[in-house]
């Protein structure tokens, strides 16, 4: 135990081998939950375990936002652990779903991430994190390098149309950051086909020993 947690860790009895985190990042509109999605399908028909934490999804539960959580906890619990979209909002997104991705990963899933993480150092303390637990090798950071101008031709959710019209502010690309990866492990060019992407992230995972059995 120690003064700062007041808790203590509890060896767990069941000594299980390790999946991995595969952490896509991208702009909204990249094709991070298509991509990541058709490689959780290839992986579930060839038996592997895996599972797609989507940061859409995401927001509507554990990581919900003031509106959500003000109707059954109340405007103060609402504004202390809500989450919108500023800086630190999206760190403290990222921290949370890292430590979960980290659980996954933990229990021996292929942890497939679908979160725009616009921030380096975010998605840098989650490498962190899940490499101190395991290895070198257990994070995996996929960079969907999709043009700007190709996400917002696509506009899935019509949140750049909105964006530029100035009905939502901090919008990521358009007047918020991304910081590209430095160096991911792979490097997806975005507007090739979905099938492709996908194939270029299972064979890195292949040649990498991540899919035993
Ligand atoms: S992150 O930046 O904190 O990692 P996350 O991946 O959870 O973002 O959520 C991004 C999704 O929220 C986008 O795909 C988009 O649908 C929606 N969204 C709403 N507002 C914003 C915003 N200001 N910036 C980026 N995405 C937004």
């Amino acid at each position: 135990m120690t003064e700062k947690t007041l808790v203590t860790w509890h060896e767990q009895s069941v000594d299980r081998p390790r999946g991995c985190v595969v952490w896509f990042t991208g702009l909204s509109g990249s094709g991070k939950s298509t991509v990541a999605n058709c490689v959780d399908l290839k992986l579930h028909e060839s038996k592997h375990r895996s599972f797609v934490l989507d940061g859409d999804n995401i927001r509507h539960g554990l990581n919900a936002s003031r509106e959500l959580l003000e109707p059954n906890h109340g405007l103060d619990f609402a504004k202390r652990f809500g989450l919108g979209f500023g800086p630190q909002d999206r760190e403290e997104n990222i921290r949370r779903i890292g430590c979960v991705a980290d659980i996954f990963c933990s229990s021996g899933m292929i942890t497939l991430t679908a979160f725009v993480s616009p921030y380096r150092s975010d998605r840098d303390r989650v490498r962190a994190m899940v490499i101190a637990n395991g290895n070198d090798s257990d994070f995996v950071e996929v960079f969907v390098d999709t043009p700007l101008e190709i996400c917002e031709q696509r506009d899935p959710k019509g949140l750049y149309a909105k964006a530029r019209a100035g009905e939502l502010t901090g919008f990521t690309g358009i007047d918020a950051p991304y910081e590209s990866p430095a160096n991911p492990e792979v490097h997806l060019d975005g507007s090739a086909p979905v099938e492709q992407l996908a194939d270029q992230v299972v064979q890195y995972l292949k040649s990498n020993d991540k899919l035993k059995g």
